[in-house]
């Protein structure tokens, strides 16, 4: 019995070591935190897509390690509520032209959804012509948006690739 007993723990020994590593995550760069100003909202109502509410974007601010700079008073938001699901979230849908302190012109757009604890997390996309600022173009990028009283604030990362496995 004690053989037997022995054979079976090395077995789930074995099994235990050969299980496959989940890979490294990547890591991530804070990119900037930006404050958005909004407008009166317009409430387009109920059709296919949920319930959706335009806000015009009115202005706002961006600041981090690698750029800074203001909001245009372009763009807004378009997101629809998911009112026909139990926990349905608002879906965002955000286009927005960031100006850097530099005078470069960068275009964002955010997608995402709101979170149970009323945060939402956003991804986001973003092109640019300018040399400086090029590489915004090629990276990949979430963000955690909170609402304030004063509007939408979203902190920005982007990912790193992890080490390559050995
Ligand atoms: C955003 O607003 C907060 C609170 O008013 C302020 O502390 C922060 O400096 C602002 N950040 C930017 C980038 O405007
Ligand atoms: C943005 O502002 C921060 C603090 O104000 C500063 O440390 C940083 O160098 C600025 N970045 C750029 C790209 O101007």
């Amino acid at each position: 019995m004690k053989f037997i007993y022995s054979i079976l723990a090395l077995a789930g020994l074995s099994a235990a070591a050969k299980a496959p590593k989940p890979p490294k995550p990547p890591g991530v760069t804070y990119l900037y935190t930006v404050n958005i100003t909004g407008g009166d909202s317009y409430p387009v109502g109920n059709g296919p897509y949920g319930s959706r509410i335009v806000v015009p974007i009115t202005g706002g601010t961006f600041s981090g390690p690698r750029l800074n700079g203001t909001v245009m008073p372009v763009g807004g938001e378009w997101g629809t509520f998911d009112a026909d699901h139990e926990g349905g979230a608002f879906h965002i849908d955000v286009r927005q032209t960031f100006k850097t302190d530099d005078g470069a012109y960068i275009q964002v757009m955010e997608g995402g959804a709101s979170q149970p604890d009323g945060s939402g997390h956003v991804y986001l996309r973003f092109d640019t012509g300018s040399e400086k600022y090029y590489w915004i173009n090629n990276i990949v990028a979430f963000g955690v948006l909170h609402r304030t009283p004063t509007g939408p604030t979203i902190d920005t990362w982007m990912i790193n690739t992890p080490p390559a496995p050995k």
